[in-house]
């Protein structure tokens, strides 16, 4: 058995594919220019292999990536010719909950002050991280539709927590922000509406908290904190939350980032095989054209290789990154006017000069 750390690539669908690439010669360059042990493998996932011969998320894929896998890069998952994006819910959901990534972390930093959309504010104001429950709330899939079609149709979809679920993803906040000696962690909920799954939720953080004395502990609703969030970043450094709420509250944080072509994210089990993917989705209206932005993807692989124990590695990559911004060594939607190949190529020629 090979000592060299195993990546998984699967690009998936539309612009996933090309910024995969990208994070596919930035993963070669640096294991030719630092000698990072890893092996490369990719996996042939999404709409194209779903709509030749029906697969979307085979158990043998599913058994090398839980047993022989350390990390797994993904791109992104959806296309117009699976309306119901089956496929990608498969795919996406057979690796969130199939290997149980509880944590999803996706930070909410501004790299340049070009980025930052909000007037009389700097990029320093804005670095904090959300901790989004992955495994359970409104995306288990639990509920269904009856009388479909006539006037009494019924929908329900049910949200699901634990307080297994609910403690894990709350400790990791807390011991991500003692490790880094910050202040507070704020929890976001909407228990005001939703009694039992939300109470749960603030029962269970006010609970941890008493095991973290050194760390602070708020709670704000949602909306209240959304509201907060842009009108004062700075106030955030860790926040947790539900599934469904921290999908929506980090698109908010990608607008405060640059954008969707800037928003990275893990997708954590500490110590199993973890997930690192752009938050942005597969973009079907900018695929093939060489215009995606690759550097959500460049973070993700920042975040994967700090995941295996190379935190300076993240570090090179995220000053890159800022780098390129203050070159316009970018893709038009944040200032430059390379395509997303070639800034592949720019961030190749850096890393060869390490
Ligand atoms: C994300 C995406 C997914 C989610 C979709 C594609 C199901 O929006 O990763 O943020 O809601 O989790
Ligand atoms: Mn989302």
């Amino acid at each position: 058995m090979s000592d060299r750390k195993q990546i998984a690539l699967i690009g998936g669908d539309g612009v996933g594919r090309e910024v995969v690439a990208v994070g596919r010669r930035v993963l070669e360059a640096l294991a030719r220019a630092r000698g990072l042990p890893i092996e490369l493998t990719d996996y042939d996932l999404g709409a194209d292999r779903f709509l030749r011969d029906g697969v979307s998320f085979p158990e043998d894929v599913a058994r090398a990536l839980r047993e022989r896998t350390d990390a797994v890069l993904l791109g992104a998952l959806g296309d117009p010719r699976v309306p119901d994006m089956r496929h990608a819910r498969d795919i996406l959901f057979g690796l969130r909950f199939g290997l149980d990534l509880f944590a999803n972390v996706r930070p909410v930093v501004c790299l340049h002050d070009r980025l930052m959309p909000l007037a009389g504010r700097t990029a320093r104001d804005c670095r904090f991280v959300v901790f989004r429950e992955n495994t359970e709330g409104a995306y288990v899939g639990a509920g269904g539709r009856i009388r479909q079609g006539t006037p009494d149709e019924i929908a329900i979809t049910e949200i699901v927590q634990t307080r297994r679920g609910v403690e894990r993803i709350v400790r990791a906040a807390f011991d991500y922000a003692r490790a880094r000696g910050l202040r507070r962690v704020h929890l976001a909920d909407k228990h005001n509406a939703m009694p039992h799954a939300h109470g749960l939720w603030r029962d269970t953080f006010a609970e941890v908290a008493r095991d973290y004395p050194d760390v602070g502990a708020e709670h704000m609703f949602m909306d209240a904190l959304m509201c907060r969030v842009v009108l004062d970043p700075g106030a955030f450094e860790v926040i947790v939350t539900s599934n469904l709420l921290g999908d929506l509250l980090t698109d908010l944080g990608a607008a405060l980032q640059g954008g969707m072509g800037m928003a990275a994210s893990a997708n954590l089990h500490p110590g199993r095989v973890s997930m690192f993917e752009p938050v942005h989705g597969s973009a079907p209206d900018l695929a093939g054209r060489d215009l995606a932005n690759p550097f959500a993807t460049v973070l993700s692989v920042g975040m994967m290789l700090t995941y295996l124990g190379w935190p300076d590695e993240e570090a090179r990559l995220v000053g890159l990154v800022r780098e390129g911004i203050e070159l316009g060594r970018c893709t038009p939607d944040v200032g430059g006017s390379l395509g997303t190949r070639a800034v592949g190529d720019w961030l190749v020629e850096q890393l060869a000069c390490a």
